[in-house]
């Protein structure tokens, strides 16, 4: 269904999120119909590009990045049509009387700061001052959305001096992604799941976001952040609130955000015993992670893995394991939802015991695994057996799921329609880092060095023993 016509902004348009993700996202959107007819798009950046220069630097982009199924010969050129650049002096005067020409009125407006927080304010100042933004229109946020809590809170209150909460749109791209939607689905559309989701029933919780890269090109940004900053206080924050939240009464943007807001309230601070840090080695033929970024001597962390608790009813008692690194054995993100044994085995000692996981994964082959435990075939007794009850979303939706929307192009096109439900409010984003901080606070006070591991591994051996300690152990990283 195409959304209504709209002027999208984008600053920062000739950096790298444009170019591999935004650009090429909303090519796609145009090819599959949903981009209207008359919308347009001005790229706005410091280069001295003219539109045809800014034009090239979009095809290039996209035969990089991806059309998709739909994008037939002879689309991109009436895309490209759709399509300008004005330089801009995100700091001064320059340019903002002349990106002002291209917006029409009456029509959806938004404007994209694809750039880093530090232009945020100058921004939100300038659009308001010039006059090309109003209460109407909408403006979305990259993270990372601050450092700390400190800086979270001041970037909130410069966005909400010149836009209301409703008008800012803070991405975080893992809610755009569609296996992450389906958690939602799977425990609100079901009945089967919903009465068996607490401490009564699930043993523990496990989320898995394990990737194969190293920081290569980004260590000048990832050296001051490291893990805990660049992808547990959002993305696996993010994962922990929908796989732990209440149900909302509807699914509408305030009714999931409070309940979000609820599980990051509620959960305890972590005990230091309780999380593991780590930092990939150099192997035979590759370097490092200090290697990868300026200070040979960094302890900035590459792997974290953690237990925590979510204080409240239906979760007392139930732990959670985090875990997430670069340079990992296999780019695989799952969440595991274990349940906890039968109370009683009629089959005795000998048959074992065996419990039902119930594993989302989110990426790659994004699908479902149930397993369950029946009687091993033939006639050796009454042997028991685990087998997964498999469902790749690929294979169980046909063709139609073969180009399911990358987040990015999903989380535009709710900018669009004006869906905030999937964006995090600001309560939210600084009730992460109220958790955060202390865990980062410690690491510095108590002078602590990552433990190192081996490319190509699962982290160190002290994130295994995290879950020994507790008699259980982390699913493996395939
Ligand atoms: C980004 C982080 O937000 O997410 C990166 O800054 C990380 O460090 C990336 O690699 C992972 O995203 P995805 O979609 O590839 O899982």
């Amino acid at each position: 269904i195409p959304v209504d016509p709209f002027d999208l902004v984008i600053f920062g348009a000739t950096g790298d999120l444009a170019r591999r993700k935004i650009l090429p996202g909303l090519f796609r959107r145009f090819c599959s119909g949903q981009m209207p007819e008359d919308a347009r798009i001005i790229g706005a950046a410091r280069s001295d590009m003219d539109t045809e220069g800014f034009r090239r630097m979009v095809a290039e982009a996209t035969r990089e990045f991806g059309g998709g199924r739909h994008c037939e010969d002879g689309t991109l050129e009436q895309f490209l049509e759709r399509i300008d650049y004005e330089a801009v002096d995100a700091m001064g005067e320059g340019g903002w009387e002349a990106l002002k020409t291209h917006l029409r009125p009456g029509t959806v407006r938004a404007f994209y700061f694809s750039v880093g927080p530090a232009l945020f304010g100058a921004l939100a100042e300038r659009l308001r001052h010039f006059g090309l933004a109003d209460d109407e229109s909408r403006v979305v946020v990259e993270k990372p959305f601050g450092h700390d809590l400190d800086s979270a809170k001041a970037l909130n209150a410069t966005l909400r001096q010149h836009f209301h909460e409703d008008q800012i749109y803070r991405i975080d791209h893992y809610l755009g992604k569609e296996t992450v939607q389906n958690l939602m689905a799977v425990r609100f559309g079901n009945m089967l799941f919903e009465p068996l989701w607490n401490a009564q029933y699930v043993d523990h919780i496990q989320i898995t976001v394990a990737e194969t890269v190293d920081v290569g090109g980004r260590g000048g940004y990832y050296d001051k952040s490291g893990a805990m900053r660049d992808m547990v206080q959002n993305h696996l924050m993010q994962l922990l609130c929908l796989i732990a939240m209440e149900p909302p009464a509807r699914f509408e943007p305030d009714s999931v955000r409070d309940e979000k807001l609820k599980v990051i309230r509620a959960l305890d601070p972590v005990d230091y015993h309780h999380i593991v840090r780590g930092q990939y080695d150099a192997d035979d033929d590759q370097p490092g992670y200090r290697a990868h970024v300026e200070n040979p001597r960094s302890t900035t962390e590459s792997f974290v893995a953690m237990k925590c608790h979510i204080s409240n009813w239906r979760w007392a008692g139930t732990p959670f394991y985090l875990r997430t690194g670069k340079k990992l054995r296999a780019r695989a993100s799952e969440i595991a939802v274990v349940f906890k044994d039968a109370p009683h085995s009629i089959f005795g000692p000998e048959a074992g015991t065996h419990r039902n996981v119930l594993s989302i994964r989110l990426q790659p082959n994004e699908g479902m695994t149930l397993g369950v435990t029946i009687k091993e075939p033939g006639p050796g007794g009454m042997r028991l057996v685990d087998v997964p009850l498999d469902m790749s979303f690929a294979e169980a939706l046909g063709p139609e799921a073969e180009e399911v929307p990358d987040a990015y192009e999903r989380l535009i096109m709710d900018v669009i329609r004006g869906n905030q439900t999937l964006f995090m409010r600001g309560d939210e984003v600084e009730a992460a880092w109220a958790w955060t901080d202390p865990i980062i606070a410690g690491w510095q006070s108590r002078g602590e060095v990552p433990k190192p591991y081996d490319p190509g591994s699962a982290g160190p051996d002290d994130a295994l023993m995290l879950m020994h300690r507790d008699g259980r152990r982390w699913r493996d990283i395939r």
